[in-house]
């Protein structure tokens, strides 16, 4: 259709200028107009929309549909448009719908008509998941340098205070010894697999879409091959119908944030418990605490609790999507709008906690003689009946001689090391001197080497493990 026989059908100049106007003969409700844009927070994308026309201008052109001057038009006027939006004068003008509307008005007022045959082949629908696959990509890579750095400062933290003993917890009860660097190693192993999940995740956020068009595909033999090492993707969409409503990977994207926050939020759990005065064990530094207005005396860590408090939104946005996913029909349908704030949302919180955990990680001061206080003989219960077993006695009766021992020391009021070798042997005849070694911390945690556990020389090959992998990062 024609400029001169459209503007005879819609009449006004506010329907001629938009892209899907043709059809139309009245006017968008403002309230609609304002429910439909996405601009307001797609604008983000906008140097990967730039980045896939230019891309998919050089692809038309090879199928002959723009000749070498239009394409050089083209391709000069959008960068053009990136000069401006670089230097933040892209000027949004209240028709621009979202991003590639926006971008394209922009590229007509500058070119002239020639910017009409940029869409050649070309849909929003294959355009957007372009868009938001070439965002995302880059997003990644950023989260995935904050989660390394997060993890190096737990790998130096656990390095430099290998000897700090603490009491480890089961239901928040004191259970055993174990060292300060292995509590810290439980999260950097925590992130390593966050890091794994990442670059599975990159794998297939990184397929080209376009090339699908609306739903059925393109009819101008674009080469999709050269689209995709145009633009880095790995692999190419094989169901048009399918890539333009695919938004798996911003649902794994925004499950795989929800994990990550999970971990940091436990992670900030037991650090709001450590660095309260009934632990003692940590002070949080002055640069990731407030006051309160009230009471003089307090630190707040809210630092962690805002990281825990975030979490919860994390996932508020993966299950949020998975509901807009679950009843959408067969190929591109609005309802997928929703998309793109969870993905930049759950980037910027994500970013935020990740930076601030990292910020909280290395400023924390640790208090080695109260964790240390906090260790109490009966923690070393299991290990009188590790020593029977070392005696020849089955596990399951050397517990029991164990837990008879407690209850010994319990009825005499005293501690386990102060029940006599007497007392002890009235037990169990497997008791010998030597039980004396067994009131000692160090060789309770020390005694842990199966690779995993908590002893010096299994943390050091966790820390060397750990080191190994991080080498092996690209
Ligand atoms: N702004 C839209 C989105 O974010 C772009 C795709 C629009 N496609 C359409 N058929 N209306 O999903």
């Amino acid at each position: 259709m024609d400029t001169q026989c459209k503007e005879h059908v819609t009449g006004t100049k506010q329907e001629t200028e938009k892209l899907w106007g043709g059809r139309f003969t009245g006017n968008t409700d403002p309230v609609m107009e304002a429910f439909n844009a996405s601009i307001h927070y797609d604008k983000r994308m906008w140097k990967a929309d730039i980045q896939g026309s230019k891309a998919y201008v050089s692809a038309i052109h090879d199928a002959g549909l723009v000749t070498s001057e239009e394409k050089d038009v083209i391709r000069e006027g959008l960068d053009k448009i990136s000069e401006e939006w670089s230097a933040n004068e892209f000027e949004i003008r209240p028709g621009d719908e979202d991003i590639h509307t926006a971008n394209e008005r922009r590229l007509k007022e500058l070119i002239g008509p020639t910017a009409g045959k940029l869409h050649t082949g070309r849909s929003r629908n294959d355009q957007v998941s372009t868009d938001m696959r070439l965002w995302l990509r880059g997003a990644l890579m950023e989260l995935k340098t904050c989660v390394l750095d997060l993890v190096k400062v737990m790998i130096n933290r656990a390095k430099s205070e290998i000897d700090v003993l603490m009491p480890g917890y089961t239901h928040l009860q004191r259970a055993q010894p174990i060292r300060w660097s292995h509590w810290l190693l439980s999260y950097a192993w925590m992130l390593q697999r966050d890091v794994e999940r990442l670059t599975e995740l990159y794998k297939r956020v990184n397929v080209l879409p376009l090339g699908s068009g609306a739903l059925a595909g393109n009819p101008f033999e674009v080469n999709r091959d050269f689209l995709a090492s145009d633009l880095g993707f790995s692999a190419i969409s094989g169901n048009s119908l399918d890539a333009v409503s695919d938004r798996d990977f911003v649902a794994e994207f925004l499950f795989w944030a929800s994990m990550l926050g999970v971990h940091l939020s436990r992670w900030a759990e037991d650090l709001i418990l450590y660095c309260s005065k009934e632990f003692g064990f940590v002070t949080l530094s002055d640069a990731y605490s407030t006051g309160s207005s009230l009471m003089p005396q307090k630190k707040n860590a809210d630092s962690l609790e805002l990281i825990r408090g975030k979490s919860g939104r994390l996932f508020g946005k993966c299950s949020g999507f998975m509901m807009t996913l679950k009843g959408i029909p067969s190929t591109y349908n609005k309802d997928l709008q929703e998309d793109k704030e969870s993905m930049f949302d759950t980037y910027d919180t994500l970013s935020g906690i990740l930076k601030v955990s990292t910020g909280v990680s290395s400023t924390l001061k640790i208090d080695p003689d109260r964790m240390r206080g906090a260790l109490s003989p009966d923690m070393l219960a299991t290990d009188i009946a590790y020593y029977l077993v070392r005696k020849g006695v089955p596990f399951r009766q050397a517990h029991g001689l164990s837990g008879a021992c407690v209850a010994m020391a319990e009825k005499k009021q005293c501690l386990l090391p102060d029940l006599s070798l007497e007392d002890l042997q009235s037990i169990s005849s497997h008791v010998d001197s030597d039980i004396a070694d067994l009131w000692n911390y160090e060789n309770s945690v020390d005694q842990y080497k199966a690779f995993g556990g908590t002893g010096k020389v299994s943390v050091l090959q966790q820390l060397q493990k750990l080191n190994t992998w991080l080498e092996g990062i690209p």
